[in-house]
């Protein structure tokens, strides 16, 4: 293939010398592209069709060169696509494919008013749109896993926590959707990902737009983007929305790892709060009484992962002149390797979610021994003797310290009601046992957004509803996709045909 005294590549024509082998080492890139070999085909045959609807292509050519995108599909359909490292990358790999089969020149027309430039960044705006789809449905899925847990433990009580210290009675169901109302924002964020990434670059060119009379919308649409990155410079030159991507990706993983953090945290002997299914955990080599969290730790630590591919984006991009730069082409492995983690953990921990057996019985017993519903003590002393809290909150203080140095807790209803008494507040037995008792406390929290029964039901109904409407959302945005794909195909089929 090497022409005497020239390079043998495609944008050969004014070297001459062959690539050195460290360099070509140095900067190929199909590993990464593998993944976007489906798109790069897709966007050939938008782009010929384009060129053919414009004029700027016969039909003649038109169908030359389609037969082989066609042919190339099914070749990567059925696993032998040939992706060679010396043609450096994807565009490269499916451009000699037409050139092959339909002869040079076919190769060489359907690169008219395009670039490889425009050609990655809209491959992997495809690859990427469709990810953040997968990984909206797997939080969604998760989503779900955590209502239905929730669902019928809107009463069972346990302990709430503030500085990782018990603070007031909670409801399993209150804590469980705590993380669903927080994945929530997390749809949001990666659904505003989405809507910023579903945008054409192609048709930019290598930098300054084309000569040719193109039609640019009309690639956007049988590629099933919403519309075009208009500005040429800017479309080849910009991955902010693979920053974006990433940026939705990490705070996902920080919710995510504190979901993690507490499944180890209450799968301990200390707390004993809950136990993780045994085909979700694994035991030591050397203690055979251990049951090691080892996933949820995983799933903790992936988030390190991810932050870091973030920050290896952000420093890629940081004070990069406009256009294009090759630096660029750095940002696929990253993005694709925080894709597959952040998924994979979010399957990790939907799977943790539907086999986790709660402990109710220790859950209980922690949430009566240590003054959880101290709060709720000062509050009756308001609402029934027409005291200022902060006297309330002093009273029941001092009663807290009390039963510490005796070792008692709110349980011992008479000494309770003794230590009261001698601060001037005289309670019945009755009254005691109905403030002082978990479950009763529980049910008395009425306000919006409460961990009351009432509050939580209502809770879990409009988070159930702000779980479809994104699984909605994700759903027909990736029906639309296929729409286009179907569209896309058809239109070959039929130029084909002719
Ligand atoms: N492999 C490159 C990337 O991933 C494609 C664009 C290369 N353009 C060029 N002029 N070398 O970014």
């Amino acid at each position: 293939m090497a022409k005497q005294g020239k390079s043998s590549k495609l944008w050969g024509g004014r070297f001459s010398a062959e690539m050195a082998d460290i360099a070509l080492d140095f900067s190929e890139s199909i590993a990464a592209d593998s993944r976007m070999a489906a798109e790069d085909i897709w966007g050939s045959e938008a782009h010929a069709l384009m060129l053919a609807k414009c004029g700027i292509i016969s039909r003649d050519d038109l169908k030359a060169i389609l037969t082989e995108l066609e042919k190339a599909r099914e070749d990567l359909q059925a696993g032998k696509l040939p992706l060679r490292r010396e043609l450096e990358d994807i565009h490269m790999n499916v451009e000699v494919y037409v050139r092959q089969g339909a002869g040079p020149e076919m190769g060489g027309k359907l690169h008219t008013a395009r670039s490889r430039n425009d050609q990655v960044v809209t491959d992997c705006r495809m690859h990427l749109r469709t990810r953040l789809l997968d990984i909206m449905e797997a939080v969604a899925a998760l989503q779900k896993a955590l209502l239905q847990r929730a669902r019928g433990n809107e009463r069972t009580v346990m302990p709430g926590y503030t500085h990782t210290q018990h603070a007031q009675p909670i409801s399993v169901a209150f804590w469980l959707s705590s993380y669903v109302s927080m994945l929530a924002r997390d749809q949001d964020r990666l659904w505003g990902a989405f809507q910023r990434t579903n945008r054409c670059p192609l048709g930019a060119a290598a930098l300054a737009g084309t000569s040719f009379p193109t039609d640019r919308a009309y690639v956007a649409k049988l590629l099933g983007f919403d519309g075009v990155v208009e500005h040429a410079l800017d479309a080849v030159g910009s991955r902010d929305f693979v920053a974006e991507a990433l940026a939705a990706l990490c705070i996902l993983m920080s919710n995510l790892s504190r979901l993690a953090e507490e499944f180890v945290l209450f799968s301990t002997y200390e707390y004993g709060l809950l136990e993780i299914h045994d085909s979700l955990a694994s035991g030591s080599s050397i203690m055979p009484q251990k049951k090691n969290p080892c996933i949820a730790e995983l799933s903790r630590a992936r988030a390190g992962l991810v932050y870091g591919r973030l920050m290896e984006i952000l420093t890629l991009l940081k004070a990069l002149p406009s256009g294009y730069n090759r630096d660029l082409q750095q940002d696929k492995p990253p993005l694709w390797q925080a894709l597959d983690e952040s998924e994979m953990t979010i399957r990790a921990l939907e799977a943790m979610v539907r086999t986790v057996k709660f402990n109710t019985g220790r859950m209980r017993e922690l949430v009566g021994k240590n003054f959880a519903t101290a709060t709720e003590l000062a509050n009756f002393l308001v609402a029934n003797r027409g005291l200022p809290f902060r006297t309330c909150h002093e009273i029941v203080g001092g009663l807290v310290a009390q039963l510490i140095a005796e070792g008692k807790t709110l349980d011992d209803h008479r000494r309770v009601q003794e230590i009261l008494r001698r601060h001037g507040q005289e309670l019945s037995l009755d009254e005691i046992e109905a403030v002082c008792d978990p479950q009763a406390c529980l049910v008395r929290q009425v306000s919006l957004g409460s961990t009351g029964p009432d509050s939580v039901t209502a809770l879990l109904a409009s988070l159930k509803a702000v779980h479809a409407e994104a699984l909605k959302q994700a759903r027909s945005a990736r029906r639309r996709i296929e729409r286009a794909r179907e569209r896309t195909a058809k239109l070959v089929k039929e130029a084909l045909a002719l």
